[in-house]
């Protein structure tokens, strides 16, 4: 293979015969030169291709590459005369592999919006910003496995496809193959599931993480990186209906444990970026975000602030006034919530702990008080909580109770019962949204400009 622009840009100028594969980002013909500047998504910059029209004559060649025409060109690396760049390549050939025809090509050389590349989601990868948000991603891909690897936790594939809803929250996609004109009914009319594929009710996950604590509680610690799928309507900057998470589970852990584990993993993520992606993180503290990244280190190198729920409430009550939905104890926080404590309040991210027990999941550790749950949310400026997460009820009864009085039917989770039943211990994890964590570091507003093709209420296209 040969080398790619990110590396030709780092040799030295030399005699040697080089060869750069890419796709044309702009031409620009003077009379006797035409300068192309080629990209191939290894990093921001592109390589100036020099062509000397003197030496070049396949002058209808050089007319048929245009914006985005893929393009072989060989020669040699010189030190450039411009100051954007210390080699530039002298071209000797060049190979016109596909032609992009400027009359017709969606990705001209002008800016385009967010909002019309989010139209042409099969192209925009072509473009600064969308390619520097897939190497983030790729980046931080990389970053997660590396830190769990380091601390020894096991990545275990838990199931797309599931039949228990891991949040009791009925927010599930429903996988059948059922002919929907022709359902079969059993004797009483209702659906008859036995008859569908699975002989039962199946859904995609919307997390993985009650098969994963079957796998804590064998290999102690372990963590989750798949899709997770959720069919809430809700249509935010910061809601997809497929997106990523990272869930680890911890045995012999408390909140405490958890909320360290959390810290430390989002901290040495965002330095991993800092560190590997320095371009591109300079790039989105320009363009994207004002000093995104100068405040990505900040949050590295401080502690995050710790809070009850309860605690966030009375700060929330003084500026109830301020907000769309007053909050009072008991209320679900929404992200205008979220956002003053780890915006106003506390200048930085803030996990929130104990909340009602009315407003979490079923498998959240009841306290002694009665009313609250060992729940934690990670809350950072500009998004709210990145991060949900929760000491488990290891308590059968306590576990059963909370099932049944939240509507669960306690023998749909059998199995995750039996983690009670034999050899239970405490134990803990958390989910991070992978899309929020990438809009997190980057800066970007949308999260559906994080992910290569989103997927939300009325938008699967792609
Ligand atoms: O708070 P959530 O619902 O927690 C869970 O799913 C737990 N099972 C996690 C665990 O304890 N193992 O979701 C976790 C995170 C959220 O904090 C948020 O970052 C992200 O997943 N998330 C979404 N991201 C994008 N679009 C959505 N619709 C999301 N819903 C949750
Ligand atoms: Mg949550």
């Amino acid at each position: 293979m040969n080398d790619r622009i990110s590396q030709l840009l780092k040799r030295t100028p030399g005699a040697a015969v080089v060869t750069a594969e890419g796709w044309v980002r702009t031409k620009r013909e003077s009379k006797n030169v035409c300068f192309l500047e080629i990209n191939d998504g290894s990093c921001l910059k592109g390589l100036q291709a020099v062509v000397d029209l003197a030496d070049f004559t396949d002058g209808p060649l050089l007319a048929r590459i245009t914006t985005g025409a893929a393009l072989t060109c060989t020669g040699t690396l010189v030190a450039s005369p411009g100051e954007n760049q210390e080699v530039e390549l002298r071209v000797e050939s060049i190979t016109l592999h596909g032609e992009a025809p400027a009359d017709s090509y969606p990705l001209q050389k002008k800016r385009h919006t967010l909002e019309y590349l989010r139209e042409i989601a099969h192209l925009r990868a072509r473009t600064n910003t969308m390619g520097a948000v897939a190497r983030v991603r790729h980046a931080v891909s990389y970053a997660v496995h590396s830190y769990f690897n380091e601390k020894g936790f096991y990545y275990v594939h838990t199931p797309i496809i599931s039949t228990s809803d891991a949040e009791g929250a009925g927010e599930q996609f429903q996988v059948t193959t059922f002919d929907l004109d022709a359902i079969p009914r059993t004797p009483e009319g209702t659906i008859d599931y036995a008859a569908d594929f699975f002989g039962k009710k199946a859904a995609l996950t919307v997390s993985g993480q009650l098969q994963g604590e079957t796998y804590a509680l064998a290999l102690k610690n372990i963590y989750t990186f798949g899709p997770t799928f959720r069919a809430e309507n809700s249509n935010t900057k910061r809601h997809l209906s497929e997106f990523w998470m990272i869930e680890p589970e911890m045995s012999f852990c408390t909140l405490e444990g958890n909320m360290t584990v959390a810290e430390e993993f989002l901290k040495s993520v965002f330095s991993y970026v800092l560190d590997h992606c320095a371009d591109d993180m300079a790039f989105f503290s320009q363009w994207v975000e004002k000093g995104v990244a100068d405040t990505l280190r900040t949050v590295v190198d401080t502690p995050f602030a710790h809070m009850t729920y309860t605690d966030a409430v009375a700060e929330l009550v003084k500026s109830n006034d301020t907000f769309d939905f007053p909050v009072h104890w008991g209320s679900d926080l929404q992200t205008e919530h979220e956002r003053f404590l780890t915006e106003q309040v506390c200048k930085g991210p803030v996990i929130v702990t104990d909340y009602p027990k009315e407003i979490k999941a079923f498998y959240m550790k009841l306290n002694d008080d009665g009313k609250t749950v060992r729940a934690m949310d990670v809350l950072v400026p500009r998004l709210g909580e990145i991060i949900g997460g929760s000491e488990r009820e290891s308590r059968l009864d306590v576990l059963t109770t909370r099932m049944t009085d939240l509507g669960l039917d306690p023998s749909d989770y059998w199995w995750y019962l039996d983690l009670r039943r034999f050899g239970s211990v405490p134990h803990a994890g958390f989910g991070l949204g992978f899309d929020r964590a990438i809009q997190y570091i980057t800066g970007m507003q949308n999260i559906r400009d994080v992910i290569p093709f989103p997927r939300a209420a009325k938008q699967a296209e792609f």
